[in-house]
């Protein structure tokens, strides 16, 4: 019996099992600003083999309950204020400390070899943009949406609820805006395919790249799949319980 099927919404899937996000970055399905959709959509949409795709990640499903402790964290099951620090003090932080070194790499790599390769230009001009864009989300989020959340956790009053609820449709765009930008900067570098004169700081450059792309994926999928879900979740209970 599979565990999967192409009916199941992708952001739903990872929920469940985080390490499906491998298989879905290996075929480019867009599993966290495009997370509230079927896969079956995205497999007809990118005309992917149905079976293959099922069975990768039902064999992987297999592999790791088969050897638990390798599996990654079911963060439905982690206490709100727990998901709040894994996004502040993980990814957040990360995106604060990593930026600015990956732009300063960026910028070399052009220095050196943007005459040679056209692609650099761009790359650079897409990072910039990204890390423009990220940098007043990080700071909306951790100004108006994670003190609201808090501060709910502390007072269990609905204002504060609503004012962390009343911003996610904004947040969600910008994850989506800074998710294309991601995808673009990975088709004007051939999925970071490294040049044969490539030097040592363009190939550092290109991995820090794809481990920005990787950790910005997994925040974005924690905060529009797991977060949101959540803040709605308890809207709706304080209003059964009143109703
Ligand atoms: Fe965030
Ligand atoms: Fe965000």
């Amino acid at each position: 019996m599979n565990k999967f099927n192409s009916s199941q919404n992708i952001g739903e899937i990872v929920v469940e099992f985080p390490k499906a996000a491998d298989v879905f970055k290996a075929y480019k399905i867009d599993f966290c600003c495009g997370g509230n959709r079927s896969l079956i959509t995205a497999i007809k949409e990118q005309e992917l083999d149905e079976t293959e795709v099922l069975d990768r990640l039902n064999k992987l499903y297999k592999n790791i309950a088969e050897n638990p402790g390798a599996n990654d964290k079911d963060w439905r099951e982690a206490s709100t204020e727990e998901i709040v620090e894994q996004i502040l003090y993980k990814h957040h932080a990360y995106l604060w400390a990593e930026m600015p070194k990956i732009g300063r790499l960026v910028i070399t790599i052009l220095k050196v070899h943007g005459a040679n390769h056209p692609e650099l230009s761009k790359a650079h001009r897409l990072f910039n943009t990204v890390k423009t864009e990220l940098e007043s989300h990080l700071v909306k989020e951790e100004t108006i949406q994670y003190p609201a959340i808090r501060e709910y956790l502390d007072s269990n009053d609905e204002a504060d609820l609503d004012k962390a609820i009343k911003i996610i449709d904004e947040l969600k765009e910008e994850h989506a805006g800074a998710g294309n930008i991601m995808k673009e900067l990975r088709i004007v570098t051939d999925d970071y395919k490294i040049p044969a004169d490539a030097c040592m700081t363009f190939e550092s450059t290109y991995a820090k790249l794809q481990e920005m792309e990787d950790d910005l994926f997994q925040h974005i999928h924690i905060e529009n799949n797991v977060l949101f879900p959540r803040l709605l979740g308890l809207k709706n209970a304080k209003r059964s319980n009143v109703g």
